[in-house]
């Protein structure tokens, strides 16, 4: 447990909030564990659909706390740290999860919104990977994802120049969905986390293993969809969205799991 993970419950929405805003929220080995814990368990609870990172005050996260990397390497041989038991509990996710990106995000900030399934930021937000100018390396497979969101032009300023992005420019990149005023960004990311909570969340995972599936022939990739698709026809969730067309109500997916 630390206090500078807050974790909240509503909706059907588990939001982990990084606040350590002294620290512009740098994310600690307490700090990895905890998130990675409030994931994993979220995949293991039915009331929860969507999971939503966000982070106190006027940051996201400036990255991994510096000091906690001199005496930690992130990277070890004797089983899985904290930040790599986070990255794969984000990486193996089978529920969505969603960023709200309220001020600077550092780093493994902006490494670990690569493997989002939707990020939104505000307008005062800015992205960086300053990993190569502190004569480090990219993480966590940041030097596929990176550049199969924003191109290999994008990604080379961002991981060669660590040159800084605007909310804007990350945008128009690739990396965000959509960009809001400052003061509206959580209650309009909490909205669209909603708004997934209430669909099918076995269509709602299929779609999220497609989209993150890595690439493959164009056929083979028909043929997995159609196979899918005739699978979701024949669920339980279709009957409930088709009953609710032809009765003209709102479909209710509360029940599945
Ligand atoms: N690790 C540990 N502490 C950090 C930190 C980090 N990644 N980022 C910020 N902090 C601390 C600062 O040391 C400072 O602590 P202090 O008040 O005890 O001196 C506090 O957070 C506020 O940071 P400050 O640098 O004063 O704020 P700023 O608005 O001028 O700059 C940043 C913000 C994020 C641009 C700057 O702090 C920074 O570059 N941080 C390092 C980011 C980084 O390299 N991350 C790792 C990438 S691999």
């Amino acid at each position: 447990m630390t206090e500078y993970v807050k974790i909240s419950d509503a909706e059907g929405v588990r939001t982990i909030a990084f606040s350590r805003t002294d620290k512009k929220n740098a994310l600690t080995r307490e700090m990895y564990d905890a998130a990675a814990n409030a994931l994993n368990g979220a995949q293991n609870d039915p009331e929860i659909r969507v999971v939503l990172f966000a982070g106190e005050g006027d940051s996201f996260t400036a990255g991994n706390d510096l000091n906690d990397f001199l005496e930690h390497p992130p990277f070890s041989e004797d089983g899985p740290s904290p930040v790599e038991r986070f990255m794969t509990a984000l990486m193996e996710a089978k529920k969505p999860v969603v960023a709200a990106v309220g001020g600077l995000s550092v780093g493994i900030g902006v490494t670990m919104l690569l493997h989002c399934d939707l990020v939104y930021a505000s307008r005062m937000a800015t992205f960086s990977t300053p990993f190569v100018k502190l004569a480090l390396a990219p993480e966590f497979a940041s030097s596929i994802t990176m550049p199969a969101v924003m191109g290999c032009a994008k990604a080379a300023e961002m991981l060669l120049l660590g040159e800084k992005l605007s909310a804007e420019e990350a945008e128009r990149a690739g990396l965000v969905a959509r960009v809001f005023a400052d003061e509206e960004l959580i209650e309009q990311a909490t909205a669209r986390c909603r708004k997934l909570a209430k669909l099918a969340p076995g269509a709602v995972a299929d779609a999220k293993t497609l989209l993150r599936a890595p690439a493959e022939d164009l056929a083979a990739r028909m043929q997995r969809e159609g196979k899918l698709f005739n699978e979701r026809l024949g669920s339980d969730e279709f009957k409930e969205a088709a009953g609710a067309f032809f009765e003209r109500r709102e479909p209710d997916f509360s029940k599945f799991g």
